[in-house]
C-alpha cells in the first residue's frame, strides 16, 4: 500500500478518534514488526479477556489467586499491624478490590482508601459497594494508568503515611527493570516512611508452574487466543484463531512463564492495512509472568530504596505477600545525597 492509500485508510478508521484504540493499533503494528513478535499483556484484558481471567482463577491448576487470598485472610491481622492509624492505603490496579476488602476489614481507622485503575466503570461501581460495606471509610477512586504516574488525591497526600498495595502478582508481568522502575516511582508517589505490600508468585518446580498456565479445560488457551479475536474486532484484523495455538512454559533461566501464540502454518494476516507474515511455528509473545523468591524480590526492592519488613507465604510456599518500607534516609535513591 502506498503512503497515500494508507493515510486514506487511517482516516477512515476509528483509531484516529479514539486515543486508546490508536495506541492499541500502534502497539500491535510495532510489536508485530519485531523479529520476535510481541504485545503487552495488558491487551489480554478486554471484556471477554477479563471474564476468562476470572475463570482461570477457578481452575484447579491456577493456584496464585486462591493462595494469595488465603494468605491475606490468615495474615490480615499481622499485615494490618504494620499500618498505622490514619494512614492512606493506595491500591495500584485495584480491579474489583476483592483483596483490599480483606485488609480493610482488619485495619484501624484510615484517612482514605485510594483505588487506582484504568477502568473508570469498574472503579465507580466498586467505590459504591465499598462505601456501603465500609461506612466510615473515605473511598477515593482515581482513574489512571498506574504505570504512568498520577497525582495523589489530597486526602492521601495529607495522611501521616501512605501504604501501597499491589497484590495479584501483577509485578510479575513487568520485566525486572520495569518492576524496579515501578517500585521507585511508587516511592516517589507515596513518600518517606511509606509501606508497600506486594503479592508475588514464587519460583517453584516447573511442573506446577506449567500446569497453572496450561489448565486442562483450556481456559488459559482461550484467554490467550482471545487476543486475536480482539485484534480482529477492534483493529479490523483477519486472524483465523484456529490457525494459532496457545503455548506457555516456564523459562527457568529467566525465571518466568512465557505465554505465546504459535502459528500452526505459514500464513499472512492483515491488520489495520498492514500485512504480517508468519512462518509455521512462529510465535507472538503475549505475556511474561516473572517468578521471584522472597530474596530475589527483596534484592530488587532494596535496589530502589525499599527495605524488606516482613514476608508471608502459604504452607506450601507457593505464593508470597511481602512488605517493604521506604526511608529516603537509608535508601540508595536519595535525590540530594552526595
Ligand atoms: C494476572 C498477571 C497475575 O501472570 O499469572 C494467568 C495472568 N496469565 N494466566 C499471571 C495470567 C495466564 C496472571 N496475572
Amino acid at each position: 500500500m502506498t503512503a497515500a492509500a494508507r493515510a486514506l485508510r487511517q482516516k477512515a478508521s476509528a483509531s484516529t478518534t479514539d486515543p486508546a484504540l490508536a495506541e492499541f493499533e500502534a502497539d500491535v503494528i510495532a510489536g508485530f514488526r519485531k523479529p520476535q513478535k510481541a504485545l503487552s499483556p495488558k491487551y489480554l484484558y478486554d471484556e471477554a479477556g477479563s471474564i476468562l481471567f476470572e475463570e482461570i482463577t477457578d481452575t484447579p491448576e491456577y493456584y496464585p489467586t486462591r493462595t494469595e487470598m488465603s494468605i491475606l485472610r490468615e495474615r490480615a491481622k499481622e499485615i494490618a499491624a504494620l499500618i498505622p492509624e490514619g494512614a492512606a492505603i493506595v491500591e495500584f490496579g485495584s480491579g474489583s478490590s476483592k483483596k483490599a476488602r480483606i485488609l480493610l476489614q482488619a485495619v484501624g481507622p484510615l484517612s482514605a482508601y485510594v483505588s487506582v485503575d484504568i477502568s473508570a466503570e469498574m472503579l465507580v461501581e466498586e467505590a459504591k459497594t465499598l462505601r456501603r460495606d465500609f461506612p466510615g471509610l473515605n473511598v477515593v477512586p482515581v482513574v489512571a494508568d498506574f504505570t504512568q504516574g498520577f497525582e495523589l488525591p489530597r486526602e492521601a497526600a495529607d495522611a501521616p503515611v501512605r501504604v501501597g498495595f499491589f497484590p495479584g502478582s501483577t509485578i510479575g508481568n513487568f520485566e525486572p527493570h520495569a518492576a524496579a522502575a515501578f517500585l521507585r516511582n511508587a516511592a516517589d508517589i507515596l513518600g518517606d516512611g511509606a509501606l508497600m505490600i506486594v503479592g508475588a508468585d514464587l519460583v517453584k518446580p516447573a511442573g506446577i508452574l506449567n500446569a497453572a498456565y496450561n489448565d486442562n479445560q483450556g481456559v488459559t488457551a482461550r484467554f490467550n487466543l482471545n487476543l486475536l479475536t480482539r485484534i480482529n474486532r477492534e483493529l479490523g484484523g483477519n486472524f483465523d484463531p484456529s490457525a494459532f495455538e496457545h503455548h506457555a512454559f516456564f523459562n527457568r533461566e529467566r525465571s518466568r512463564i512465557e505465554m505465546h501464540l504459535a502459528s500452526l502454518k505459514k500464513q499472512k494476516v492483515r491488520i489495520a492495512g498492514e500485512t504480517f507474515d508468519f512462518r509455521m511455528g512462529e510465535t507472538i509473545h503475549t505475556e511474561c509472568s516473572y517468578k521471584y523468591s522472597i530474596e530475589s524480590l527483596a534484592a530488587l526492592a532494596r535496589g530502589v530504596g525499599w527495605a524488606p519488613v516482613k514476608a508471608w507465604t502459604d504452607r506450601q510456599g507457593l505464593f508470597s505477600i511481602q512488605a517493604f518500607r521506604f526511608d529516603a534516609g537509608t535508601g540508595v535513591r536519595q535525590k540530594n545525597a552526595q
